[in-house]
């Protein structure tokens, strides 16, 4: 058995090495947004600025929850703050339970807040661990600690069932949800890790008061599959639980999870990720209806080539991004709701048989948000 802190470095080690995607994808190839060749506008028109979760990023980006907890993982979190901060885009820190269990190591993730004074921060904390007892106490130790502007609760249950160490308790971790959403001072985000929230998840969470939500949908990188690896090295060659084909093909892939997430929620803040490795791809979950879209392991994997491989990393993304709003003819993150978009083959299939009917889902259902945020008068919005 090893520590919360030598598992952190594991998790690092891993996912950096790569080969840690499933057989699957995210279905992001059957969707494609439509060319337009003549836009009305200059590309320095182009403003990628939203609101996300009540605060402003200057790109639809967030750099979801990774790490923090081994000394280790220090200079990492303050390089990725550095980067949110530069471009005013959204930073998770991973699990703050080391951080909590030991306060000494708190410095591990404190450091993003010192590297990123204005960023969008949020804390996190897992499911398991609010099951087991943890609350309202911890969950404000946990915002304190890097003066966050919002914290997620992690359900990992995947990830939980294949660790050595996993804990597979979830009772109990609604309620404590609603607790925090009642008692917490900032937005609570639901987050899945690479298996995919469903519309049943978002609608029971939705009732409970929680109103932003990553879907870490299936494609990217597989929790399952990480900590199969893990226990192999720890085991002799032998996972202690070895997921069979579990570690490739299960999950709720990332295109189907976030129409789903919209598709019973207008009102809510969707971040869709999981196995989004470009600005296209960004652009592609939210024209599908989220608000903005997440990435992890990427950046670990840009942070190989120093804080200037990371740099360019998020140059690059923003600007692809920023092409892709300019090249569907918009001038804003959300004309991407409003852009010609084509959903065919397993997607659509897959959409169909969870009750989506795509048709009027993409002329109608999708531009709702907008409609919402004006008030029901219109679709001009954020
Ligand atoms: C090294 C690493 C550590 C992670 N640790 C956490 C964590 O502590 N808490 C959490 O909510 N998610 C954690 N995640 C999950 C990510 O936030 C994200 O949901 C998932 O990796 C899918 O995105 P990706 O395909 O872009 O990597 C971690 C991801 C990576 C790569």
């Amino acid at each position: 058995m090893t520590t919360t802190e030598d598992r952190k470095l594991s998790h690092i080690n891993i996912v950096s090495k790569g080969g840690v995607e499933p057989a699957g994808s995210t279905l992001l190839e059957y969707v494609r947004l439509v060319h337009n060749p003549a836009p009305e506008h200059n590309l320095d028109e182009v403003d990628l600025h939203i609101d996300f979760c009540g605060h402003e990023l200057a790109a639809p980006i967030v750099i979801t929850g990774m790490t923090g907890g081994h000394p280790a993982t220090r200079d990492i979190n303050a390089a990725l703050a550095k980067v949110a901060g530069k471009y005013s885009i959204g930073l998770g820190v991973g699990s703050q339970r080391a951080g909590i269990e030991n306060p000494d190591l708190a410095y591990t993730f404190s450091v993003v807040r010192e590297e990123a004074p204005n960023a969008f921060i949020i804390a996190n904390l897992g499911a398991a661990q609010l099951s087991r007892g943890y609350g309202v106490e911890e969950a404000l130790r946990a915002i304190e600690m890097i003066k966050a502007n919002a914290i997620a609760i992690h359900l990992n249950i995947g990830q939980e069932l294949f660790q050595d160490e996993g804990d597979n308790s979830f009772s109990n971790v609604i309620a404590k949800i609603e607790e925090l959403v009642e008692e917490l001072p900032v937005p609570i985000v639901v987050k899945e890790v690479g298996t995919g929230l469903s519309k049943e998840a978002i609608a029971r969470l939705e009732a409970v008061g929680v109103k932003c939500f990553d879907i870490a949908g299936y494609g990217g990188t597989n929790w399952i599959k990480v900590e199969a690896l893990r226990s192999r090295t720890v085991n002799r060659g032998r996972a202690l639980h070895e997921p069979g084909s579990l570690a490739e093909l299960w999950g709720n892939p990332t295109a189907v999870a976030v129409v789903e997430a919209r598709s019973v929620s207008q009102s809510s803040y969707i971040l869709g990720s999981g196995g989004l490795r470009d600005g296209l791809d960004i652009a592609k979950v939210i024209a599908l209806g989220a608000n903005a879209g997440g990435l992890a392991a990427p950046a670990l994997r840009a942070l190989s080539q120093g804080a200037e491989g990371l740099d360019r990393y998020m140059a690059d993304i923003i600007y692809q991004l920023k092409a892709a709003v300019f090249m569907t003819g918009g001038t804003r993150v959300s004309d991407l709701w409003r852009a010609p978009l084509l959903v065919w083959g397993r997607l659509r299939e897959e959409l169909e048989l969870r009750g989506v009917d795509i048709r009027s889902y993409l002329n109608y259902q999708r531009l709702l948000p907008l409609m919402w945020r004006s008030g029901g008068r219109g679709v001009q919005g954020t």
